[in-house]
């Protein structure tokens, strides 16, 4: 499965078949967490295996009672060893990045288990002391998450996700643009155009030079093609900031934060001139 594929048909699946997973392919899903990153490459991470049916349903207890523990095959639980974060980045590391950790080897839990056919949610909601004394998990670690392996029974409702233009804001939190996805398309297609020009142009460069000086010069001549490529190349990326630092003179989208504020300001301002 392409990747792309993979992390967009991908959904949490909360009803499993009565089929046991493979034990391979569970292993082959772990490992995949493992190739996450991690902050320090400290992989202070570690999983609590559970295979045993009557003990994923007892699960459902400490865990707001959600149906997906009555039918699951496999529960497995990500914990953070949170001490060895802190003790290599203080505070961020214990709240921040520990966390961070668990949850980009969670992802790719999940997008290795659909990548296999296998269905997979990922459980936040539970009671933390219940699974720390279950599991005997101690103080210098944390429970994540549990995630829930199986084959699907069910096919999820379709999911909007929002836009990804409605996501952007440039240069300040919360600055907008109406035609954000016009301006992200347009300079993408003037990249891929400039892009193209310039190889052809270095190609012909060194196909003439071949005829002029001779084979023995091909290297020569190639390098400076590519210097010269990439001070055009250096040109474009000053064009695109130039681009950029233009639009921020724009006019932000007329629903965006600093716009609202800026019209509140001018209303008090207005205001206190009357008084
Ligand atoms: C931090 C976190 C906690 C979650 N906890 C639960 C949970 O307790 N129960 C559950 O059914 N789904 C849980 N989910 C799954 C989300 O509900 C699900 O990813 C979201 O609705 C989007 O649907 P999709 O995964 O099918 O694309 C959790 C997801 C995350 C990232």
């Amino acid at each position: 499965m392409d990747i792309f594929d993979c992390i967009y048909t991908r959904r949490s699946i909360r009803k499993f078949k009565d089929v046991p997973v493979e034990f391979d392919k569970i292993i082959e899903i772990m490992k995949a967490g493992t190739y996450a990153p991690c902050a320090g490459d400290l992989q202070n991470w570690k999983y609590l295996f559970e295979y045993d049916p009557d003990k994923i349903k007892s699960l459902y207890h400490h865990t707001l009672e959600q149906e997906a523990f009555m039918t699951a095959q496999v529960a497995i639980i990500v914990v953070a060893e949170t001490d060895i974060a802190e003790k290599f980045f203080g505070m961020r590391g214990k709240r921040l990045y520990a966390i961070q950790n668990c949850a980009a080897m969670i992802q790719n839990m999940l997008l290795a288990a659909h990548a296999l056919g296998v269905g997979a949610c990922w459980i936040g909601a539970f009671d933390e002391n219940r699974i720390n004394d279950m599991y005997k998990i101690p103080s210098v670690a944390r429970a994540q998450a549990i995630i829930l392996l199986g084959y699907a029974d069910e096919v999820p409702k379709q999911r909007h996700v929002k836009y990804v233009w409605f996501l952007v804001n440039y240069g300040k939190y919360g600055m907008k643009y109406d035609n954000m996805q016009r301006i992200m398309h347009d300079l993408s297609l003037e990249w891929e155009k400039q892009r193209d020009i310039l190889k052809r142009m270095a190609n012909r460069r060194v196909n003439e030079a071949k005829k002029l000086v001779g084979m023995d010069k091909e290297k020569t001549v190639k390098s400076s093609a590519k210097a010269k490529g990439k001070d055009m190349l250096n040109d474009l990326n000053t064009q695109a900031m130039n681009f950029f630092q233009g639009l921020k003179k724009g006019k932000p989208a007329s629903k965006g934060a600093p716009q609202r504020r800026a019209a509140k300001k001018s209303f008090l301002d207005k205001l206190k001139k009357r008084r």
